[in-house]
């Protein structure tokens, strides 16, 4: 059996259960991403003026058919929340409108909802989610309970960041889109996590972290716009691709790709990545985690004495499994399970609540699980951390 391990880069000292917060990236993508690099710096005119478009446009087709779009709708970005704030900043709000979403939304992402909703007078409604969730009618049900006449648009993670489970959203779009609204998902956790196909999925804009499960470098993400509704949107940095001289036959991509001098050598390893994917067969790899992930949720909740999110299924969990727990201290506690234990994992809050979530990636063993579940025994035991 091929040791996955020893393709990271990952310190061998620390078990790392936390790949969802910034991915980890084989060392052969690493080394793509180093090569890019360098190319840039030894022949940094012609990188950037001459063989810069034609690379994103390779790596952005590449990507366009993993996830199921053309190469002109989506766009390289840094991060999920560069993506929002294009989206966000210039999304047409009028006072009394109403941005639908959840209350387990990415913090940072209610934080720009709510800064420029304030600006117009508008209202970003957080639907409460009864945990656990038992059923996905039950989270569309209950998601559409904020909708009123001067609603336009939902905004839905498809895998949520503290809680760490999946939203019914392809039921979601489906019926915002008969109720005429347009579909907004945060996407972050899902590119190489969930089969993704755009195509199919009717959200008008979606956003994906590469960085994470799909196994780039950090800081190369996308933001896909539906081509019908791309024109709403300015860039974030006004720079070359507004006004362009030279204008390509996409003003989405001039708009949004070109933001000035910067490294896009990240943006370049998509089709690395996948390659490493292809050549460990990751969808079986994945398919395997995600088996070993639900297997040992009911047994991490006996462990941290937690509540578990959702149903063991398919529909709900991925590669992450989350617990609602009674920690008087979250900063404590996981300063605790990495200082003593060598264990890297969120803990963290959301609303009044404290969560704890693990990931499970093919770099992951069972033995990675027994050392976690029993260091959480011992903390129950001989501390106040856990109750
Ligand atoms: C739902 C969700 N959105 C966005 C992000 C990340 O966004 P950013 O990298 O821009 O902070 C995360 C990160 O974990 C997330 O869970």
């Amino acid at each position: 059996m091929t040791d996955i391990r020893s393709q990271f880069l990952l310190n061998p000292d620390v078990i790392h259960l936390n790949h969802g917060s910034f991915g980890a990236c084989p060392k052969t993508v690493f080394q793509d991403y180093q090569q890019w690099q360098l190319a840039l710096e030894t022949d940094t005119v012609e990188f950037f003026a001459r063989r810069g478009p034609e690379l994103l446009f390779n790596s952005r087709k590449v990507l366009g058919e993993f996830i199921g779009c053309d190469a002109l709708d989506v766009v390289y970005v840094m991060n999920p929340s560069y993506a929002l704030n294009i989206v966000i900043k210039s999304f047409p709000m009028k006072a009394g409108d109403e941005i639908l979403t959840t209350d387990l939304e990415y913090g940072a992402m209610d934080r720009t909802w709510n800064y420029y909703c304030k600006k117009a007078g508008a209202a970003y409604v957080q639907s409460k989610i009864t945990l656990p969730v038992c059923s996905k009618e039950q989270v569309v049900e209950e998601f559409f309970k904020g909708l009123i006449p001067r609603t336009t648009a939902v905004f839905i993670s498809h895998i949520t960041s503290t809680t760490g489970f999946i939203l019914p959203v392809e039921e979601i779009c489906a019926k915002a889109k008969e109720l005429g609204l347009i579909t907004i998902v945060d996407g972050a956790h899902v590119p190489g996590h969930l089969p993704l196909d755009l195509s199919t999925l009717q959200a008008d804009i979606y956003t994906g972290a590469c960085h994470k499960w799909l196994l780039t470098p950090k800081g190369c993400s996308f933001l896909y716009v539906k081509r019908e509704l791309q024109h709403l949107f300015d860039p974030l940095v006004i720079s070359w691709g507004y006004e362009s001289d030279m204008p390509s036959n996409s003003q989405f991509i001039d708009y949004h790709q070109l933001q000035g001098t910067r490294d896009f050598s990240a943006f370049l390893t998509v089709p690395k990545a996948l390659e490493f994917r292809k050549m460990f067969d990751w969808t079986t790899v994945s398919a395997q985690a995600r088996k070993v992930s639900q297997a040992n949720y009911q047994r991490f909740s006996e462990a941290a004495n937690g509540m578990m999110m959702c149903p063991v299924s398919d529909d709900f969990l991925g590669q992450m499994c989350s617990l609602r727990i009674n920690c008087p201290d979250f900063t404590q506690l996981g300063a605790l399970l990495y200082s003593k234990y060598k264990i890297e994992i969120p803990v963290f809050p959301h609303g009044d609540y404290v969560y704890i979530r693990y990931s499970f990636q093919g770099y992951n063993t069972q033995k990675d699980l027994d050392v976690l579940f029993a260091a959480l025994n011992e903390i129950r035991a001989t501390t106040n951390l856990l109750r």
